[in-house]
């Protein structure tokens, strides 16, 4: 497979990084990061589908595990390797690569038929990760398992007459992480226990069936076919299954690297996104901690992939959205619709508040900025500085959508660069307008920028002095 030519593998021989890798820090800083492990959270800066599984499989190269810490098949992550196209759910982009582990963290939700799906995709792509025996990818023995009554109690809901309509994916993940809080869940260990999952099957299906009819009029599921389905799965899946949070840090421990992969963006986390237009998972930095087992002090930096622009698949407030014909050529240039549901991505420009709330909530020091080339055809580009709340600017993010309804954004409007971007890799190529948006970025978001993607391929990719630096 080809390597991205900018990226010096991190750690190749195993050994721990040598305190020099962090001089571009300074004082204090320093001294801290210095005891910080080897390790780098990736996460969604904006709504999801920033270009994060392109990213991780470029940095993946430099790291010995990729972690995925929450989420489930909701996630759609697209790599793109010598023009072959392969999308990922569940498993993390890092096992495109034979030498990269992936970890399936207890914070995922997990639909055992989805992840054997994707394990097939790998087999046909003829990578050695589908392979148990291989050792190259496992789940968390803590994960939570995702049941057909969990899509079934989904879709009534966001379809009943007068329920609020969240524009979900539909694929189980409210739920499952509903049973989870609730401590009514069943997880990867317990499915692998014949006659734990059977009692659980049959005492949950009791209960969903019972509600989904009462509130819906929803017919029921059969816990005996369920039960039998299941348990195949579960002998499938089991060779995957093992304690991961102990994998990792041992991992750790050793001197290895991990790159903890996140899904959804920081807009969507349950706790900081746009309430209740949310995911139902910990989508920001902290999610990485309690998603995988590893604690905060292991973690040494948070890079937040944003796009150059903004979109959002589902309802839900969106400052910055685009109702005309901008829109509509940001659609078809970025091919902006969804990689699991195949919605219409809605598409916005940049809007700096939610990225500089973004950069707050998951201490951010690394942006990547991707799609650049999506840009390469708008005369202007207007970037929204502040917003305007009862004639007031303000930088502070409503914590309530009522808020939200009431926000007037104000733009600052940048010339375009009207040149093509696609597949440049050295900044200096840039176009001086498209050096100046990023800087602008830059300088408004108050983070470095460390990557800049310039086209879906791996290759079209470039690294900033610092960032390859602080990688290794
Ligand atoms: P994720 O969910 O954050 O991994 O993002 P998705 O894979 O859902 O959506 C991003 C889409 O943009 C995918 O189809 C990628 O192949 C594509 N992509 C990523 N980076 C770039 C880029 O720099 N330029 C272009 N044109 N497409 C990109
Ligand atoms: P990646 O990892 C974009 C959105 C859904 C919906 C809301 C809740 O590819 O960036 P859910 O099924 O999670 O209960 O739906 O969250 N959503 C995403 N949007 N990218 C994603 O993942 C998403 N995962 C969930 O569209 O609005
Ligand atoms: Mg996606």
């Amino acid at each position: 497979m080809n390597r991205t030519p900018q990226l010096r593998r991190y750690n190749e021989t195993g050994a721990p990084r040598p305190a020099s890798a962090r001089t571009y820090l300074s004082g204090a800083t320093q001294l801290v990061s210095q005891s910080k492990q080897n390790s780098a959270v990736i996460l969604g800066a904006q709504w999801g589908d920033e270009g994060k599984g392109k990213i991780v499989d470029v940095l993946s190269e430099k790291f010995d595990i990729v972690a995925r810490y929450a989420g489930g098949h909701n996630a759609g992550h697209t790599v793109i390797i010598e023009g072959k196209k392969i999308a990922l759910q569940l498993i993390p982009c890092g096992v495109l690569r034979p030498g990269c582990k992936g970890v399936i963290g207890n914070g995922v939700v997990l639909d055992p038929a989805a992840f054997l799906a994707e394990v097939k995709k790998l087999k046909d792509a003829g990578l050695p990760a589908h392979d148990p025996a291989a050792g190259q990818l496992f789940i968390s023995n803590r994960a939570q398992v995702i049941l057909p009554y969990h899509r079934m109690i989904e879709l009534a809901a966001e379809t009943a007459p007068g329920r609020q309509t969240i524009g979900t994916t539909r694929r189980g993940i409210g739920p499952a992480y509903e049973d989870k809080i609730h401590r009514n869940g069943l997880r990867v260990i317990d499915l692998l226990n014949p006659s734990l999952l059977r009692t659980h099957i049959h005492n949950a299906c009791h209960e969903k069936n019972t509600i989904a009819h009462a509130l819906f009029g929803t017919e029921p599921l059969d816990p005996k076919q369920m039960y039998e389905e299941y348990a195949r799965l579960a002998d499938q899946i089991a060779p995957f299954v093992t304690d991961t949070g102990e994998l990792l840090n041992k991992a750790l421990d050793a001197g290895q690297s991990v790159l903890f992969e996140g899904a959804q963006g920081a807009l969507l986390d349950i706790d900081h996104g746009t309430y209740p237009y949310v995911t139902s998972s910990s989508s920001t930095a902290g999610g990485a901690v309690t998603g995988t087992g590893v604690g905060p002090t292991r973690i040494g930096t948070v890079i937040g992939v944003t796009k150059a622009y903004v979109t959002r698949v589902g309802e839900g407030p969106f400052p910055t959205e685009i109702s005309d014909a901008s829109g509509e050529l940001l659609r078809a240039r970025g091919k902006e619709f969804g990689a699991v549901t195949g919605r219409p991505r809605r598409c916005g420009w940049l809007d700096l508040p939610l990225l500089r709330y973004s950069n707050m909530i998951n201490s951010t020091e690394w942006l990547v900025v991707t799609k650049m080339d999506v840009m390469d055809e708008c005369d202007e580009i207007p970037v929204c500085t502040h917003y305007k709340i009862d004639g007031k600017l303000t930088d502070t993010i409503p914590a309530d959508i009522r808020g939200f309804k009431s926000i007037v954004p104000q733009y600052t409007t940048l010339k375009g660069w009207k040149q093509p971007t696609q597949g440049i890799t050295e900044y200096d190529k840039l176009p001086k307008l498209a050096q100046e948006y990023l800087e602008f970025i830059a300088k408004e978001s108050s983070a470095k920028i460390g990557m800049i993607s310039t086209g879906p391929d791996r290759i079209e990719t470039m690294v900033q002095p610092g960032f390859d630096a602080l990688l290794g």
